[in-house]
Formats: structure tokens, sequence, C-alpha cells
């Protein structure tokens, strides 16, 4: 079986000023169909660049992504993307942002809200469909997001840092909920993190990334069962992925250090 995203020797730089400024080093990985993949380093790293040029959306400099086996140079679309930020409208109603995908599609307004609404009620947005944006939880927001991303109704789904800016409590209901999406729906997702246990909580393979200009040196699998229950970040085989992640992305070295790892 061919893999589902295959990046092949990507590499970025950026000319700001007239210098080069290279973002993303060679990079390759390949991801089976069906898998849960976390991407993690250290800010600045070239994660989001590496997920925009696996979107479509920016030209690697050098460099090939498949996805189902075909090039996708230049062509958006193949993949569902929720951006760092959630770039919901604050000016539409719940229910007309996560249709946004279906719209942009052609699918008629009354269709696309058919689709939605089901999947709101199901997946904890009963209730909000009328609501703006700015009256919903950060959570709220990013289910929404997350939904809009999941109607656009690609195979693969790339997330970039979805928690990032949620408190703790929210973050692990947020993930629980993730992991049922993607049980649900079977998608391949791709997920940018900078948060350890996150990681190994949610991912088949995490791929690491070396600081600045990042490059991705590592693959560690987690052989954890699923069903994973949140108090697995408390067993030992958790506790010796997390060690060698922390060792890996230098946690806990010198100070200059671990402000670049962490920050
Ligand atoms: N459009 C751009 N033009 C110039 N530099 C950029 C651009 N996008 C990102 N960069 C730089 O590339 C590096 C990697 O950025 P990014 O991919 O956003 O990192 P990460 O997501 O890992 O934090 C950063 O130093 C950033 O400032
Ligand atoms: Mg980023």
């Amino acid at each position: 079986m061919s893999a589902k995203v295959e990046v092949r020797g990507v590499c970025k730089t950026f000319i700001t000023k007239g210098k080069k400024f290279v973002a993303l080093q060679e990079t390759d990985l390949s991801i089976e169909e069906g898998r849960f993949v976390s991407l993690i380093g250290p800010s600045g790293c070239g994660k989001s660049t590496l997920f925009n040029i696996i979107a479509g959306l920016t030209p690697p400099t050098g460099g090939q992504v498949l996805v189902d086996g075909a090039d996708i140079a230049g062509k958006a679309g193949h993949v569902g993307y929720m951006l760092q930020k959630d770039m919901l409208f604050p000016w539409r109603n719940i229910v007309d942002n996560i249709i946004l995908g279906l719209e942009v599609s052609g699918v008629p307004h009354r269709d696309s809200v058919a689709r939605a609404l089901p999947l709101m009620e199901r997946y904890g947005l009963k209730g909000f469909e009328r609501h703006y944006p700015n009256e919903l939880s950060g959570g709220m927001r990013q289910r929404a997001a997350l939904l809009r991303t999941l109607l656009y109704d690609r195979d693969t789904i790339l997330l970039d840092e979805p928690f990032g800016a949620l408190d703790a409590q929210t973050k692990l209901s947020m993930q629980k909920w993730l992991l049922t999406i993607w049980r649900d729906f079977k998608k391949t997702i791709m997920f940018v993190t900078h948060d350890i246990d996150e990681a190994i909580y949610l991912s088949d393979d995490i791929y690491v990334f070396s600081p600045r200009p990042g490059r991705l040196t590592t693959k560690i699998s987690v052989n954890i069962p699923r069903p994973r229950e949140p108090k697995v970040v408390t067993t030992p085989e958790f506790i010796v992925l997390k060690n060698q992640l922390m060792e890996m992305l230098h946690v806990g070295a010198p100070a200059e250090t671990e402000e670049e790892a962490v920050e």
C-alpha cells in the first residue's frame, strides 16, 4: 500500500529584504492511511511552513509532496487544514462558519446546513448553531473550527497546534473529543504541537524536529494500546517515551536553550 502523504526532500527558503532565510531543511516523511501522527518541535522550526507546503498553499523551494500518490505541487484542496488560529469569521454564526468549505465548493446553503446540524448535535455544539464565535468558549470555537475542517471531507487532515491556547482542563477534554472524531471518521491526521504529553497521548507516531532551521530528525512510535485513558500519562511506558522526547527537545537544558525549546 502506498503512503497517504509522502514528503520527499522538501525544504523552504524565504527571501526577506534580499536575504535568504532557511525555514525548513530537507525533510522526508511517509504517513500511512488512518494514522494519527504528531510533529513536535520548538517554535520557529518550520512546522507551520511544512503544513502550508503539504496543504499546497506554499510552494516548496525543493522536494515533492505526494498525497494519495499524486504530486500536489501548487494545488490546494487535497487535504483538510485547520490553521494555527481558529479563523472563524466573527460576523458569521457558528453553523455558517462550519459550512464555509462546502459553500466554497458550491454546495447550496440549505444542503450544507442539513449536513452540518447533525454533526454539531453529535459533537458537542448543539444549541450553539446560531451563536457567534465571540459568544463561545475557546474549546467550543476549536470544536467548530475542527467540524468545519471535517465537513470539507478530505481523507487527510492537518491540525496546527489546535489546542495550544487552551487551559489544561479544556485541552484534555478536547484531546479526548478529537480521538472520538478520529475513530468515528477514520481520517489520517497530522497534528502539530509543542506539548510532549499531548503528542504521546494522541499519536501512533511522533516526528521530532530539530531547532531552527528545522529538520525532521527522528520518528518515534507510540506502542500504547488504544483506547487510551487520560491517566495513561502516569504509566511507566508513557514516562519512558516522555523522557526520550524531553531529551531530544532539550527540555531541562540550560536556560538559553530551554527558552528556545519550550517557547
Ligand atoms: N512567509 C514568510 N516569510 C519569511 N519568513 C517566514 C515566513 N513564514 C515563516 N517564516 C519564518 O520561518 C521560520 C519557521 O516558521 P514556522 O513554520 O511558522 O515555524 P513553527 O510553526 O515551527 O513555529 C520562522 O523563523 C518564521 O519567522
Ligand atoms: Mg507554527
